[in-house]
């Protein structure tokens, strides 16, 4: 039998801190918050109030059941009032100084056998834990923003925690509804440690002139299906903590990649923490708003600056789902489309049954206007085709390809028209998902980029803006996370199921990184982080042996029957 916890303590009543209150309090818990003053004991209660108001006007808690979560809470400036709690969560600022002086205060309150937890996300839970006398009964408990909508708690134990504590916070943390996970203390636990190296590459990104706020917000929601972009979520959690959690990752781990990114730095600076002060990537309505409105930044509504060059007509070269499945979505947009093999073995091949017409060879390609080439992600084999049409294509017309892992500039320097040569990257299945990645190298003429972006528009398909570099915008963010995922596995602090879970619930994310890689393919995501890597020559992004290993062995994933996980192909 696991042990009850009937009243709790919150220290801190700051975004998390209130949050947390809220999911006790909803739980039938009675809780008392504690903040240092009352001007912050009153941000606190006023959050509370307005949580729960929202959930009520959205018919998700009655009037009485309201009132009932108020009247489970009270608040205080004095410590004193935690005396009687079976548990305090220390929520306060994360400064090593202050957490270990609350904690300390706290052994001269609490009973003996209270548990005493920290919701710390950047700092060491045995640091803290070494301020107590009584370093056994303190543990992590470190919940995700919003603390009441994410389900991820993970239960930090230490070295000196007691294995009694830690099954009974993990007990509560199940009937708190959420889906707790067992970690050790090193920096940024499961999720913050793979979440924050992928928020700083999105700034880097950003502030690189690589890819601008919306689109890099846009690629990973929708091609990846995450709830939010990264730095809309960097707005969230607040940057200031970013940069912490950031910070102390780099110190322990010393990868450069975790060096909070000098923007990040400036913005903490100069007062721009994200929501809670009214501004950080974007603009909100007021502080603590979520509503973010216009600004110099916001991109102009739907309208694609022109010149731009009139296209009607279309080839499509390949044969493979990605081909089929890109001519799918031009011939619907209503574009006359031609379907070429890219082999001569593969020209005449059978017609997809009534979706469009398969021509015999790339030369009836000669009067189109867009060529999109969908052929195999083979240098070579791409070169050669891009030399053929630039022989056979008219002057003016626009060479597209779809490539996902290989440099767009090296199609271009093949053609004589390397300006008219643009990356126009369809995700799979090309159908159904919104995003296309249009690319820019050194050579593409602003007209063509701004052509293939008015053929994203009218296709319905939302455009995003790059230059020529690896992995693009969504693969060069995924694929580095998913190679750290591999990485935590590998030096066995977490299962795979364990990093999975963390990532869906403390993230929302729709598939955790293992199940993902299986999907994709263990073999694609080497190639992919091959060529991150080759670019960057930066060691954190050199592909993890494991995932090597698993490719060798022939381990592809799904498609092979196993990959992290074994798969059954029925
Ligand atoms: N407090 C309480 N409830 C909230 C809330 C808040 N601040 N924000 C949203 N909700 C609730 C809403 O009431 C709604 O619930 P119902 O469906 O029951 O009505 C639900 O969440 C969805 O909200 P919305 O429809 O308003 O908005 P949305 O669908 O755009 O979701 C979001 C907003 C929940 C923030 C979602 O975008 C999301 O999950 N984003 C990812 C957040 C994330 O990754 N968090 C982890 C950050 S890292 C961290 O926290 C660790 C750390 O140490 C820093």
């Amino acid at each position: 039998m696991s042990r009850e916890f009937s009243t709790v303590g919150v220290i801190g009543l700051g975004t998390m801190g209130a949050g947390i209150a809220e999911v006790f309090a909803r739980h039938g818990c009675r809780v008392v918050g504690v903040e240092r003053t009352e001007d912050s004991l009153q941000r606190g209660r006023a959050h509370l109030q307005r949580s729960t108001d929202r959930a009520r006007k959205r018919g998700k808690l009655s009037g009485d059941e309201q009132q009932a979560i108020l009247d489970r809470m009270t608040f205080s400036t004095s410590f004193d009032d935690v005396g009687d709690c079976d548990l305090v969560v220390e929520a306060v600022v994360e400064r090593l100084e202050l957490k270990a002086e609350v904690f300390r205060q706290l052994d001269d309150i609490v009973s003996p056998d209270a548990v005493l937890a920290t919701n710390t996300s950047s700092l060491s839970v045995t640091d803290i834990a070494a301020a107590s006398r009584n370093p056994g009964r303190v543990i992590g408990m470190h919940f995700f923003n919003p603390a009441p909508v994410q389900q991820l708690v993970e239960v930090v134990r230490t070295v000196l925690t007691e294995p009694g504590a830690v099954a009974d916070v993990l007990a509560l943390a199940q009937k708190l509804g959420k889906s707790p996970v067992v970690c050790g203390d090193q920096a940024g636990f499961i999720a913050n440690a793979l979440l924050f190296g992928y928020l700083n590459r999105a700034v880097s990104m950003y502030d690189g002139g690589y890819a601008g706020r919306d689109d890099i917000d846009a690629a990973m929601r929708l091609a990846c299906g995450y709830p939010m972009g990264p730095l809309a979520l960097l707005d969230l959690i607040g940057l200031d903590t970013a940069y912490e959690i950031l910070g102390t990752m780099y110190r322990q781990g010393r990868n450069r990649l975790h060096a909070p990114a000098p923007m990040l730095q400036q913005m903490v600076a100069a007062g721009l923490l994200g929501r809670k002060t009214g501004r950080g990537f974007y603009t909100y309505e007021a502080a603590g708003s979520p509503v973010a409105v216009d600004d110099a930044q916001t991109p102009a509504a739907d309208v694609v600056p022109a010149p731009r060059r009139p296209i009607r007509t279309v080839g499509v070269v390949g044969t493979g789902a990605t081909a089929t499945g890109i001519a799918e979505v031009f011939t619907r947009g209503g574009y006359d489309v031609t379907c070429v093999g890219d082999t001569p073995a593969d020209a005449g091949e059978e017609q997809a049954p009534g979706r469009f017409d398969r021509a015999r060879s790339l030369h009836d390609l000669g009067d189109v206007d867009l060529v999109v080439e969908a052929v195999a992600e083979d240098l070579r084999a791409k070169q050669a085709l891009f030399e053929q049409l630039d022989e056979l294509c008219k002057p003016g017309a626009i060479l597209a390809t779809t490539t996902s892992s290989l440099p767009v500039i090296e199609c271009a320097r093949v053609t004589g028209r390397p300006g008219d040569v643009v990356g126009m990257h369809f995700f799979e299945p090309a159908p159904t998902i919104e995003l296309v990645e249009v690319v820019s190298t050194v050579c593409t003429t602003a007209e063509v980029a701004q052509t293939a972006r008015a053929v994203c528009a009218d296709l319905g398909r939302a455009a995003v803006c790059c230059a020529d570099r690896a992995g693009f915008v969504v693969n060069a963010l995924l694929f580095p996370y998913l190679n750290d995922a591999v990485r935590m596995l590998e030096a066995r602090y977490a299962t795979a199921d364990e990093i999975d879970t963390a990532m869906k619930k403390g993230c929302a994310l729709p598939v955790g990184p293992f199940e993902l890689l299986d999907e994709v393919g263990t073999d694609v995501a080497l190639t992919t982080q091959r060529a991150i890597y080759r670019e960057s020559r930066e060691p954190g992004l050199a592909p993890a042996p494991l995932l090597k290993h698993l490719v060798t062995a022939g381990y592809h994933g799904r498609k092979t029957g196993r990959g992290f996980r074994a798969h059954s192909h029925s």
